[in-house]
C-alpha cells in the first residue's frame, strides 16, 4: 500500500502525530469531496471548541498496521463514504481490505490488538442503494472486534433522503460531548483561526508564468502534461463531436465524444468518464462581488497552509478569480454550519444575529435558504440585503466550500468499436425551482452545453444565460477541449459473448447499454456468435426524448433476432408505462433467460427506478418459479453477489 506516498513523507500515522504534536487524527474515505469536507470541519471544530490538536488524513496516505500502537490518550476519527454498491471510495480501498481481513497483519500481536485505540465514526451513504452505509458499518464492526473503543454512536448520513448535512450536525454534538468527557476536554468559546495564510504578491501579475490560472498541476502550467491521467491530472481532450439528442424545446441531452488518441489513455466498455467543469462566469462574478473582491480578482496571491498537516487544495500562486472559477464548488447547496462560522464576519450586528439564527435553527435555515436553492453568494447577498462582506478571511472560504469536483458519466461507446473515442450521454440539468420562475442550472452539464454551441459554431455560446470560460486557463484550449479522466468500473459485459443479456436503461441510463449493444453488433459483424440481447428503454415520448432511435435499427440489421428493443413511453398514453411494467409483461421470457444464466444490467436513476426494477425481478422470479416473494428476493440478492445482476446507478 505504498501508492500515494511522497518521498520523505512518513506513512506511519503514529509517528506523524508524534512529530507534529497532534492528539486527534481524522481519517477520511471520500469520493466526491463531502467526506473530506466533513473531516476538515471536525478538525476545525475540535481545535477551536476543545483545543484538540487535530489533523486530517487521507486514508490512502498512511499505513494501518501500526494502528495497534496508537497512543491511548489520542483519538482517531473515521469519516467514511460508501460508494456505489457498498464499495469503499478509491482512497479507502486498501484500508478497508486491511481492516476487514480475518487477521489483519498488525505490527504487534498483543491482545486485544486495538485495545488502545479510541475512535469515533461517521458514515456517508445513500439509502436508495442496497448496501446503505456499509463502509462505516463494517469498519466499525471490525474496529470493535479488535477491541477498539468507540466514543458516541457510529453516525450515518443519508444522501438519499437529502439529510446528509443535518444527519452530520445531529451526530456530531453528542459525539463531542462524549469525547470531551472521555478525554477530559474543556469546551471554550470557539474562535476562528484560519488554516491558510493568504498573501498578496505585488511582484507578480496574472501574466507571470509561475501563476496558476486554473491549471490543476505544474505539468499543466508548464505545458508538459503527460499521463497517467487521473483524478489529480486530467487530459485536455479535443471534443470530436457534440450534438443534441432530444427533439423538444425545453430539455436537452448531449451526445459528446472526446478524442483520446493524443494521450496514452484507454478505457473499457462500461467505464465512467469524469468531466472537470468550470463555474459559470455569472456565479464567479456574484461571488467576487459579494466578497468585495471585484477590483482584486486578478491579484496574485500565495496560499500556504499554516500548519504542516493541512493541504492547500489547489496549486498556488494563483488569483482569487482562478480559485473561485476552477477550484471551489460555489454553486452547491450551503452548509448550515458554515453560515454559523461566517456569522462572526457579518457586516453588522443584525446580519450577524440572522446568520447565527440560520446556523442554529434547522427549520428556519430550511425555509429561508435550502428551500430556495440558494448557493453561498446568493445566501450572503440575501441575508445582508446586498451589503458586501468585506471582513471574511478568504481562508474561511477555502475551508468552508468543497473542492470543485469532476462529474462522472457512464461511457456510451464500446472500446472495441472506438478505442480512442469516448462518448457520453448527458442530460442538461435545468430544473425549475418550485415556487420560482428561475431554473436551477447544473454546473457541468451547462458547461458542456456551452461547449457544444462553441463546437458547432453557434453564435455567442452560452447555456441558458450562463457563460463560461471555454478557452480554459490562459486561453490555452481552443474552446473545444474539455478536461477528462477515465474511472474504471465493474459494470462489464460477460466475457463470453454468447451469454444472453438483459439491459434495463431508461433515460440516460441507456448510456452504457448503447456501448454494450455497439460491442455486440461489432462482434456479430465480425462473425462471432452473440447471445440474445434485450434492451428495455423508457422515455417520455417517442417523438421527444427517444435516445439513439435510429441507431437501434442499425444494430438490429446486424444482430437480427439476437437483438430486441422494448420501449416504455411514460407520457404518451393515459397511463404511465415504465420499463419495469414491460419486464413484468415478459415475465416468462425474463425468467427463462435468467435460468439460462443471462446477465442483467440496470443503469440510471437509483432513487426509484433501480429499486423498483429490483423488486419486480424478485416478483417475476417468485411467480414464474412458484416460490415465495422472499425467496424471489433472495435469488435476486444472490444474482447480485454473483455479478449476474449489475447496477450502474446514480441519484
Ligand atoms: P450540479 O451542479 O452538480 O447539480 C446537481 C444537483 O445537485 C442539482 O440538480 C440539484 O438537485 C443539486 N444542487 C446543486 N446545487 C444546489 C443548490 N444550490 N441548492 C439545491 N440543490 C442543489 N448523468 C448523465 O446525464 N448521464 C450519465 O450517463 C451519468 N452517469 C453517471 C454515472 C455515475 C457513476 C454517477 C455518480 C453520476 C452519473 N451521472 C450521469 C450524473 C452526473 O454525474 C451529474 O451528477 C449530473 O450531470 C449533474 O451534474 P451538474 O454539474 O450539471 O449538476
Ligand atoms: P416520467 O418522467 O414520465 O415519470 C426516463 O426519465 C424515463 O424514466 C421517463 O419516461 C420517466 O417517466 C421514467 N421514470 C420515472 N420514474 C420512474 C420509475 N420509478 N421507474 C421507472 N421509470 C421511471
Amino acid at each position: 500500500a505504498n501508492g500515494g506516498a511522497k518521498p520523505g513523507k512518513t506513512r506511519n500515522i503514529v509517528e506523524k502525530m508524534e512529530e507534529s504534536g497532534k492528539n486527534c487524527v481524522i481519517f477520511y474515505g471520500s469520493q466526491t469531496g463531502t467526506a473530506e469536507d466533513y473531516a476538515s470541519r471536525l478538525a476545525k471544530e475540535g481545535k477551536s471548541r476543545f483545543g484538540l490538536e487535530t489533523m486530517v488524513a487521507d486514508l490512502e496516505e498512511y499505513d494501518y498496521d501500526n494502528l495497534d500502537s496508537f497512543p491511548e490518550d489520542k483519538v482517531a476519527m473515521f469519516v467514511l463514504a460508501t460508494y456505489g454498491e457498498g464499495e469503499p471510495t478509491d482512497n479507502a480501498v486498501d484500508f478497508y481490505e486491511f481492516i476487514t481481513a480475518e487477521e489483519p497483519s498488525f505490527s504487534n500481536s498483543n491482545e486485544p490488538l486495538l485495545g488502545n485505540l479510541t475512535y469515533v465514526a461517521f458514515g456517508l451513504g445513500n439509502n436508495t442503494y442496497e448496501h446503505y452505509n456499509s463502509m462505516v458499518r463494517n469498519v466499525d464492526k471490525a474496529l470493535e472486534k479488535f477491541g477498539a473503543h468507540r466514543v458516541g454512536e457510529a453516525g450515518e448520513g443519508d444522501d438519499g433522503a437529502g439529510t446528509m448535512e443535518e444527519d452530520f450536525l445531529a451526530w456530531k454534538d453528542p459525539m463531542w460531548a462524549a469525547l470531551a468527557e472521555k478525554m477530559n476536554l474543556e469546551e471554550r468559546e470557539a474562535v476562528y483561526e484560519p488554516i491558510f495564510s493568504i498573501v498578496e504578491r505585488d511582484n507578480l501579475t496574472k501574466d507571470s508564468p509561475e501563476v496558476y490560472l486554473g491549471e490543476p498541476n505544474k505539468m499543466h502550467l508548464e505545458g508538459t502534461t503527460k499521463g497517467p491521467f487521473n483524478a489529480h491530472n486530467p487530459y485536455i481532450a479535443p471534443i470530436s463531436e457534440s450534438r443534441e439528442l432530444f427533439n423538444v424545446k425545453d430539455r436537452n441531452c448531449l451526445h459528446l465524444e472526446v478524442d483520446i488518441s493524443g494521450s496514452n489513455m484507454s478505457y473499457q466498455t462500461g467505464d465512467h468518464l469524469a468531466i472537470w467543469p468550470t463555474n459559470p462566469g455569472q456565479e464567479v462574478d456574484e461571488m467576487l462581488n459579494i466578497l468585495d473582491l471585484k477590483d482584486k480578482q486578478d491579484t496574485v496571491i500565495s496560499v500556504k497552509a499554516l500548519e504542516p498537516t493541512a493541504k492547500v487544495p489547489f496549486p498556488a500562486p494563483t488569483t482569487y478569480d482562478a480559485i473561485i472559477r476552477y477550484h471551489l464548488e460555489i454553486c452547491a447547496p450551503v452548509s448550515r454550519q458554515f453560515l454559523g462560522t461566517l456569522a462572526a464576519f457579518a457586516p453588522d450586528e443584525s446580519i450577524k444575529a440572522e446568520m447565527v439564527k440560520l446556523g442554529s435553527d434547522k427549520d428556519y435555515f430550511h425555509d429561508k435558504i435550502s428551500k430556495n436553492h440558494y448557493n453561498i453568494s446568493r445566501t450572503l447577498s440575501v441575508v445582508s440585503n446586498g451589503q458586501k462582506w468585506t471582513n471574511i478571511p478568504f481562508s474561511a472560504f477555502i475551508e468552508g466550500l468543497t473542492k470543485l469536483q469532476p462529474r462522472y458519466y457512464s461511457i456510451s461507446s464500446s472500446s472495441m468499436v472506438q478505442p480512442k473515442k469516448i462518448s457520453v450521454t448527458a442530460v442538461v440539468e435545468n430544473q425549475l425551482i418550485p415556487g420560482r420562475s428561475d431554473a436551477f442550472k447544473g454546473v457541468a452539464t451547462n458547461y458542456l452545453f456551452a461547449l457544444k454551441q462553441k463546437q458547432n459554431g453557434e453564435p455567442n455560446p452560452e447555456a441558458f444565460g450562463l457563460t463560461y470560460e471555454l478557452m480554459g486557463p490562459r486561453n490555452k484550449y481552443d474552446g473545444i477541449h474539455v478536461p477528462v479522466h477515465v474511472r474504471h468500473s465493474n459494470f462489464k459485459l460477460p466475457s463470453d459473448p454468447t451469454k444472453p443479456i438483459i439491459l434495463v436503461g431508461p433515460g440516460t441510463g441507456v448510456a452504457p447499454m448503447r456501448g454494450f449493444v455497439q460491442e455486440r453488433a461489432n462482434q456479430a459483424a465480425s462473425g462471432e456468435t452473440v447471445g440474445k440481447t434485450i434492451l428495455f428503454f423508457g422515455c417520455r415520448k417517442r417523438a421527444e426524448d427517444f435516445l439513439y432511435e435510429s441507431e437501434w435499427e442499425e444494430y438490429k440489421k446486424v444482430l437480427g433476432d439476437k437483438f430486441e428493443l422494448v420501449t416504455a413511453f411514460s407520457r404518451q398514453g393515459a397511463k404511465k408505462v415504465y420499463v419495469q411494467h414491460r419486464l413484468k409483461e415478459r415475465a416468462k421470457e425474463i425468467n427463462e433467460l435468467l435460468q439460462q444464466k443471462a446477465y442483467i444490467y440496470v443503469c440510471g436513476d437509483a432513487a426509484n427506478m433501480a429499486r423498483e426494477v429490483n423488486t419486480v425481478l424478485g416478483q417475476i422470479i417468485a411467480e414464474q418459479r412458484g416460490v415465495s416473494e422472499s425467496k424471489g428476493e433472495e435469488i435476486v440478492k444472490n444474482m447480485r453477489a454473483a455479478n449476474q445482476y449489475q447496477e450502474d446507478v446514480w441519484s
